[in-house]
């Protein structure tokens, strides 16, 4: 099969288009014909080596994939060849993957396979830090930074649909429109202007209620200074760089609470993860959630889709097809 591999960590240009073996179905496994890869930020940190999960070389970038049942491991139940899926796996940037039968979401007939890659990380994550590590609901301000970003576009509809005000940051003005299309009450542009002195104007002085902060170094510190009373801070990515070392102290002037975020986390308990899942699907069956899939590339041009996702110049979801 035709496959990404890369045999030295680095920056894309390690990424080759190569034939490699077809992965072997394992005690526990399915093997699924991949139909779409999903590309994530933390791909880009897999393949320099600087990702939580370390790769052993030569090796596949990729974590989520979607496509059909190609095969079933003796013994695995709920698992037919034909059914179509998605699943948070490794290895999937390549023509099949294998996936772990208890790891599999089955993709309702709605949901194509460019949405079914984009469904299990970015979708899941913005979800539960809205609804399993915060309670988002009306009264409160959202601040979504990178909100054009894959996560971003779908924590500001997420927090949308829990009634909540969402304020969406962005780098560049051509992602404000996007963001504001897609349901943000307000956009500010943290490039250009200060996005914690605008959150505070534009709650009146009372400040953000939840911060989703996935860019780090340029945003964690003012963040701080635009949280509400009892605001939430929470932190999930270090795409602008990891932050300062915060001191605690800073937490009593506003009785704030700072947090972290790992999906993973989310996936070891099954009964939160099927959860997410239900009711994600129902937001995107009531339409009050659309995946944007902002641009597919071939699976040979997983390199030039990685230099994409780190110009800044994308927008919602990445994918590749083989
Ligand atoms: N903790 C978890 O479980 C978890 C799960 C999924 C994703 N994440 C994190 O969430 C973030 C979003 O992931 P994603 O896959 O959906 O990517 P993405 O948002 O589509 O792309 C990253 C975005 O970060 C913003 N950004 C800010 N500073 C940047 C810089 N110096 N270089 C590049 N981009 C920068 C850019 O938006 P602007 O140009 O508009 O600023 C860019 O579009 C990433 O940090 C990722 O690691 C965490």
């Amino acid at each position: 099969m035709k496959a990404i591999v890369f045999e030295k960590t680095g920056d894309p240009s390690v990424l080759k288009y190569v034939e490699t073996p077809k992965p072997e179905l394992a005690p526990g496994t399915a093997l699924v014909k991949v139909h779409a890869a999903g590309i994530n930020f933390a791909d880009t940190f897999f393949i320099r080596g600087e990702y939580m999960i370390k790769p052993r070389l030569p090796d596949t970038p990729g974590m989520e994939a979607a496509g059909v049942v190609e095969a079933v491991a003796p013994g695995v139940k709920d698992l037919a060849v034909g059914m179509r899926v998605t699943s948070i796996t490794l290895k999937t940037y390549a023509e099949y993957c294998l996936i772990r039968a208890a790891q599999v979401i089955p993709l309702p007939d709605f949901v194509s396979f460019e949405e079914g890659a984009a469904f299990p990380i970015q979708v899941l994550t913005a979800w539960h830090m809205l609804h399993t590590a915060h309670q988002a609901g009306p009264g409160q301000t959202v601040v979504v930074h990178s909100a054009a970003g894959g996560v971003g576009i779908v924590a500001v509809q997420i927090a949308k649909a829990a009634g909540a005000r969402v304020i969406g940051t962005v780098s560049n003005d051509s992602k404000s429109a996007l963001v504001r299309q897609y349901g943000a009450d307000e956009v500010i542009n943290y490039e250009s202007s200060d996005f914690a002195a605008e959150t505070m104007r534009l709650t009146g002085g009372r400040g953000a209620d939840l911060i989703l902060d996935a860019v780090g170094k340029p945003t964690f510190e003012p963040g701080l200074k635009c949280l509400a009373p009892f605001g939430h801070l929470l932190l999930y990515g270090r795409a602008g760089g990891a932050p300062d070392p915060l001191n605690v102290f800073r937490l009593f002037e506003k009785s704030a609470k700072v947090s972290g975020f790992v999906l993973p986390v989310v996936y070891g308990t099954p009964g939160l993860m099927r959860e997410g899942i239900e009711k994600s699907f129902q937001l995107m069956r009531e339409r009050k959630l659309k995946l944007l899939i902002g641009k597919s590339f071939p699976l040979a041009q997983a390199a030039e889709a990685h230099r994409f996702l780190q110009s800044r110049q994308s927008v919602g979801k990445l994918v590749l097809v083989p």
